[in-house]
């Protein structure tokens, strides 16, 4: 088969149409850059329409003792010592001015009857400060971002798949790639590129991510760019995923359930989360709301389908309907049932990459010259757990400065040189995997990769279970050189699948060798042969390959935060 090629020019390149891709190439415009927006999936379906809840903004609309300092507090302490002191700051101090970009773009916030945007709870917060459109906040975000570069005439390409960046003497120049729906290749050349390409919580059975996203291409891409992975064993399991239908099982029931009032029930009626934070309850973190309700499971109080019951059921009826709408749409769509009168069975479901790509606080570049990465594909803010509502918070902030300082890089630049030899080896790779035709079918060994992660490094996690995903991960990737795709008329979608299985098992690969090292137990990562935290720990991972972690130090934390923070305990924590 021979296929078509096609040449790019472009001052940035965005690879991830998400918000986070958004708002950068927003800001890029704006700044009257030239930008070019690339991503697997279609703008309007991108995976930041599934995120629900809400914004995080110490704006102080319903509680205005709240501060950006508090908020930043309430970050480190939740993050267990292991989110950056300075991108926190940069993000909670940032935080307001996002929302005012957000309101200029158009934004429909929830508002009081007086005007003022209302703000509700969200776990582990001390103040209400999670601003929010419903539970579609994440649809609104992405519709208002879109609207917005509709306005600015941003070039979006949303059926291009990046296979690889090129890079010559540790600058990027551009990125290779082909079009899922006929195959033409892209040789795409600029200054600068923005990874915005998320995380790899698809690499777990289940995850509230949808069939091929978050599958790690991020990881890979910087991976082999020369960029490093910093703690990519702080996953954050989400307590509330559907458990059924099969196909759907992890699809998020927002934590707005627990914030509006939901309460959680072991199948003996117990509102179990008595035993593990009787202060906070519900609204405790999502890392000790998870595990208390595996925990729960494993321990035999589990309901029959193996969950725990998620109940809004004494909520009035208008206040499930107008702050909880896709919940409800949800459980009625695929099961059903109706939240106003039954509980929901749900069980953890793996959420949300707290690690990512290794980047600088100030304005998160990468090790490679010209590469930057934001979003999901970063890490610096979140640590070993995320408060909710902080990750859209994370994007709109460093899209804004990102964009800023891949526009300065860009107009800095004197002569951007080029490799041939980058160009061929990207042109080389693609046509391996498209001509090999192996025996190995893509969809089953995804599936096994998913079974290994699910089973070894889950919620809980010990040594030899570690090991012994790492061994299921050689032959994985053994069997990877034998895999065969088979583009047809409908498309070039078994190619995509076979470059996200590459990813996947780098991303797993640095993810299950991280949990090994990490020898203690700390937030959303739980070592039952090491149960508690240990202080020599109080340190990021960082992966730059097969058997190669560092520990990097993290620097202190300013005076006017640290006196705001609670004691970091891990009272309540790994009771199996
Ligand atoms: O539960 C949720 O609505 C998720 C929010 C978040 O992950 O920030």
């Amino acid at each position: 088969m021979t296929v078509a090629g096609r040449q790019i020019a472009t001052s940035v390149l965005v690879i991830g149409t998400g918000g986070a891709g958004l708002r950068a190439a927003i800001e890029l415009a704006e700044q009257g850059r030239d930008v070019l927006l690339v991503g697997k999936r279609p703008v309007g379906d991108a995976h930041t329409t599934l995120a629900a809840g809400g914004i995080n903004a110490a704006l102080g609309t319903m509680d205005p003792e709240d501060s950006w300092q508090q908020h930043a507090a309430d970050t480190l302490t939740e993050s267990y010592l292991l989110a950056d002191p300075a991108t926190v700051q940069i993000v909670t101090e940032g935080a307001a001015e996002s929302i005012r970009d957000l309101e200029r773009f158009g934004m429909t916030f929830a508002r009081e009857q007086d005007g003022r945007i209302s703000q509700r709870f969200f776990g582990a917060h001390t103040f209400r400060r999670t601003a929010f459109a419903g539970d579609y906040t994440g649809l609104e975000l992405q519709r208002t971002l879109v609207k917005r570069s509709t306005q600015l005439a941003i070039p979006i390409l949303d059926s291009a798949y990046i296979t690889r960046l090129l890079v010559r003497d540790n600058t990027v120049f551009g990125a290779y790639g082909f079009d899922l729906r006929d195959g033409t290749r892209y040789t795409i050349h600029c200054d600068a590129v923005i990874l915005a390409a998320g995380g790899h919580t698809r690499i777990w059975r289940r995850t509230s991510s949808r069939r091929d996203e978050n599958t790690g291409d991020s990881f890979r891409l910087a991976l082999e760019a020369g960029g490093r992975i910093r703690d990519p064993e702080l996953v954050q399991f989400h307590p509330s995923g559907l458990i059924e239908p099969e196909d759907s099982a992890g699809t998020l029931v927002s934590e707005a359930a627990r914030g509006e009032g939901g309460i959680l029930r072991n199948d003996l009626g117990e509102r179990f989360m008595k035993r593990y934070d009787p202060d906070r309850m519900e609204l405790s973190t999502r890392d000790r709301v998870a595990l208390a309700a595996y925990t729960e499971i494993k321990q035999g109080r589990g309901t029959p389908r193996g969950g725990v019951w998620l109940d809004v059921s004494h909520l009035p009826r208008t206040q499930i309907m107008e702050r909880l709408p896709r919940v409800y749409q949800t459980l009625m769509d695929l099961q059903l049932l109706d939240i106003t009168t039954t509980p929901i069975g749900i069980a953890p479901t793996a959420h949300y990459s707290m690690g990512g790509v290794w980047v600088r606080p100030e304005d998160h570049s990468t090790d490679v010259a010209g590469l930057y990465a934001i979003g999901e594909a970063s890490s610096g803010l979140h640590g070993a757990n995320r408060l909710g509502g902080n990750s859209l918070i994370e994007l709109l902030v460093y899209g804004r400065i990102v964009g800023r300082a891949a526009a300065a890089y860009s107009l800095g630049l004197d002569a951007q040189i080029r490799s041939k030899a980058a160009n061929s080896a990207a042109r080389d790779e693609v046509d391996e995997v498209l001509y090999r035709n192996g025996r190995e079918n893509v969809r089953s060994l995804q599936r096994a990769l998913r079974n290994a992660m699910t089973e070894h490094a889950g919620v809980v996690r010990d040594e030899p279970g570690l090991r012994t995903g790492l061994t299921e991960l050689d032959d994985i990737e053994r069997r990877l050189s034998d895999v065969g795709v088979h583009p047809d008329i409908a498309g070039f979608q078994d190619l995509t699948h076979a470059f996200d299985l590459k990813a996947s098992v780098i991303a797993a690969r640095a993810t299950l060798e991280t949990a090994l090292e990490r020898r203690e137990t700390r937030g959303c990562h739980n070592r039952s042969d090491y149960p508690d935290l240990d202080d020599r720990l109080t340190v990021n991972l960082v992966w730059s390959g097969p058997g190669q972690i560092e520990h990097e130090a993290i620097a202190g934390i300013p005076a006017e935060i640290a006196s705001r923070m609670r004691a970091v305990s891990a009272d309540g924590k790994l009771v199996e």
